[in-house]
């Protein structure tokens, strides 16, 4: 574990990197038994940039791994009932072993409709009800793929969470949440005590100064400052937001929830953005296809 000044950087990239050489064996195997690879679809409504971006990433890591992919692309004006029945054809087609619906959607579409109208055995993003039930429970179908990178990140880097104090910051369905119930859980990667702050949070700045990891959530750019950090915590950076720069070749800046420069200084490990989360997150994605195309061909 690295020290004050020089803490490890916590590397995404090249995590995802070398685990998707391990991925790309599994679905190998499985397309063999199978007859046909392994297959994932992604719904994308509406033309938001960083979502077109974030699902194009997710189907260029499939199609390094040997899984099949493709996107169903909607107008942003779409009726809730048409989109519902484009899932109704997800749910049936046989080579499609898991799907996802990019969020946020149209303000005119109900996220609660549409997460419940996927089949929970096909819903590799563990959004829908019964797959959180079973999350909640310590009986997971799928795990969540943002909360299940981090908690492999932290594997892969030897970062314990038994007995440490996580504080996260955020409690939103997609991240703060899912983190929350895994890190409680028993069991390797989880047994940590876990504080959740949120917008009604009182004393934030104390509850932060207690963690032994931060998890910092909430999509403010910059908002975690080095004060906020215990001299050798962990940090963990899930932002991801993008902030205007005509200097940039593209336009915009990634920046994370954490004052990267600020804070890097007093911790033991931190991630970087981009390139920390956001290519573990994908790995989950593609983890959790191969277990529904495993289960499918159990099924056989
Ligand atoms: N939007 C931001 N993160 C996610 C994610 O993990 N899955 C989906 N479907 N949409 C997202």
């Amino acid at each position: 574990m690295g020290n004050s000044k020089n803490p490890v950087l916590l590397d995404g990239k090249k995590t995802s990197d070398q685990l998707k050489a391990s991925i790309q064996i599994k679905a190998q195997t499985l397309t063999s038994l199978l007859g046909r690879p392994p297959g994932l679809a992604a719904v994308l409504v509406g033309n938001d940039g960083a979502s077109a971006t974030y699902v194009a990433a997710k189907m260029k890591a499939c199609a390094a791994c040997g899984i099949h992919s493709f996107t169903v692309h909607l107008p942003e004006d779409i009726a809730e009932e048409e989109l519902l029945q484009e899932i109704e054809k997800l749910n049936h087609q046989e080579h499609v072993d898991g799907f996802i619906v990019q969020l946020p959607l149209p303000k005119h579409i109900s996220v609660e409709r549409v997460t419940e109208a996927i089949r929970p055995e096909k819903d590799v993003d563990c959004f829908h009800p019964d797959n959180v039930g079973r999350l909640t429970l310590g009986r997971p179908r799928f795990l969540p793929a943002t909360p299940g990178g981090i908690i492999t990140l932290f594997n892969h880097y030897h970062i314990e969470t038994e007995g440490r104090h996580v504080v996260v910051l955020g409690r939103s369905h997609i991240v703060g949440l899912p983190m929350t119930l895994l890190l409680a859980a028993p069991g390797a990667g989880g047994n940590a005590t876990v504080t959740v702050c949120h917008s009604r949070t009182q004393n934030l700045e104390h509850h932060m100064q207690q963690a032994d990891i931060l998890i910092a959530a909430i999509g403010k750019p910059a908002f975690v400052q080095a004060h906020h950090v215990k001299p050798g915590a962990v940090v963990v950076d899930v932002g991801i937001t993008r902030v205007p720069d005509n200097t940039a070749p593209r336009g915009y800046r990634l920046l994370g929830d954490v004052d990267f420069p600020k804070v890097a200084p007093k911790c033991s490990a931190i991630t970087p953005v981009p390139g920390g989360v956001g290519p573990m997150t994908i790995i989950t994605l593609l983890s959790n296809t191969l277990e529904a195309a495993s289960r499918n061909m159990n099924r056989l």
